[in-house]
């Protein structure tokens, strides 16, 4: 059996996972392969003492591997943007393929680095960038060719469901995000967990891999978790919802809609089932329909699963001495088309409406009279006089679809109303019809 070498950079959470699970399952993955998965190298800033590399060569600069002529395949796993996109052109320029675990390089960098990619001959595989273990990259470039991918829903980053799904247990946000941290789940800087930047990440790969337009990180919509409150997710509950982080995104004539947001879902769907650290992806295609891949969205050997899943398929192809086989993003680049992000005024959606009214006579028809003007059509209404205080009371409102303008100026006009105090609580709500 023929030998095909990689050189693992980065031995933080998902290198010390990926370099275990080639190590223990080295027999069983030659099998599928049809070739000897040897590792050349490792490199790494920081070693690690609990890491057993077996007399594998180790190096603390990263570009050794780049560098070491014996390496077919650079597994990437550093993170970041600027000094893992050095390392990835370099390693393309020096004819080696590429396995990356890198969401932000790939979003941020991804259209360049395709193109010095092919212009090389090389492959880039990217699977664990996106939504860890689960192979749904796979799943939407190949499993779904045939399909013309209308929407691509899910909840894809791991901290802040975990997050999230504590809160409903009633426990503290800065607690559990401190947990998600030890566990290994959350990025380095945690923020892009929390504000939904890691979600963007991914959803600007699905959506380009899935609608074959070029990845446009720039202009996805962002917004994060902390402003999620204990009230909201119990009252979502009570209207029948739960409240998860979603990214969404949507292929429409016009553009596409490239958005990342806590959102309310029926509690009877699926997805609303995925609890913790899961992942779930749901694409919708014109022939299969509604489809959900489900599994662990974080976590080192969970990610590592996916990282091995590459770098058998490039070693496939090394063994074989054959050329790339899948287009990066799925599609040909002279197939790609030139759609850009539509605005969020230009989405449509349902809304949970959170409105601190004062307790007077009349102030329920005046929010009603408010929203119908604007076209906003009331699906639920709910005011509980347990929640009176001060001469203030929470009324929670559900709507019917509307454009995301309409809605900006519905939320104006409530604001300036003598009765409503502060500001309005918008949470945007799918039903996946
Ligand atoms: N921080 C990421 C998450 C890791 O929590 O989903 C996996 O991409």
């Amino acid at each position: 059996m023929k030998d095909v070498s990689v050189g693992i950079c980065g031995l933080g959470t998902v290198g010390g996972g990926t370099f275990n699970v080639l190590t223990r399952n080295a027999a069983l993955i030659a099998g599928r392969a049809g070739c000897n998965i040897r590792i050349a190298r490792v490199a790494s800033r920081r070693g690690r003492d609990d890491l057993d590399l077996g007399g594998v060569p180790f190096s603390t600069d990263i570009f050794d591997v780049v560098n070491d002529p014996s390496v077919d395949v650079v597994v990437e796993l550093i993170g970041g943007y600027d000094v893992a996109r050095e390392l990835v052109l370099a390693a393309i320029a020096n004819g080696k393929h590429v396995v990356t675990a890198n969401k932000a390089l790939i979003a941020v960098h991804g259209n360049e680095i395709f193109e010095a990619a092919e212009n090389a001959g090389v492959v880039v595989a990217y699977e664990a960038g996106v939504a860890g273990g689960i192979p749904v990259i796979k799943a939407v470039r190949e499993g779904m060719a045939a399909n013309r991918i209308d929407w691509i829903a899910g909840i894809i980053n791991g901290t802040g469901n975990y997050i999230l799904t504590e809160m409903r247990a009633g426990r503290e946000f800065s607690d559990v995000l401190k947990e998600a941290q030890a566990l290994g789940y959350a990025e380095a800087d945690p923020t892009f967990d929390v504000e939904g930047i890691d979600a963007a990440h991914k959803l600007t790969i699905l959506a380009a891999s899935g609608f074959g337009v070029p990845l446009q990180f720039d202009k996805a919509y962002t917004e994060g978790i902390a402003g999620i409150t204990p009230y909201d997710i119990a009252h979502a509950e009570l209207l029948g919802y739960r409240i998860k982080h979603l990214g969404i995104a949507r292929r429409r004539e016009d553009g596409i809609e490239l958005r990342v947001h806590p959102t309310l879902v029926p509690q009877s769907h699926l997805i609303a089932q995925v609890d913790g650290v899961l992942n779930a992806v749901l694409v919708d295609g014109d022939a299969v329909g509604q489809t959900m891949y489900y599994g662990p969205g974080a976590g080192a050997e969970a990610t590592a699963s996916a990282v091995i899943a590459d770098i058998v398929d490039v070693a496939r192809l090394v063994a074989s001495g054959g050329s790339p086989r899948v287009p990066y993003l799925g599609f040909r680049p002279e197939a790609m088309a030139d759609l850009g992000v539509l605005p969020m005024e230009d989405v449509q959606s349902a809304y949970y409406l959170r409105i601190q009214a004062f307790d007077h006579p009349g102030v329920l028809a005046k929010i009603a009279s408010v929203l119908s003007e604007h076209g906003i059509n009331i699906e639920s209404i709910m005011q509980k006089e347990s929640e009176f205080r001060d001469g203030r009371i929470p009324v929670i409102i559900l709507t019917h679809t509307v454009l995301e303008r309409q809605m900006n100026l519905a939320i104006e006009a409530l604001e300036s109303l003598s009765e409503i105090d502060g500001k309005v609580v918008r949470i945007r709500a799918e039903n996946f019809n």
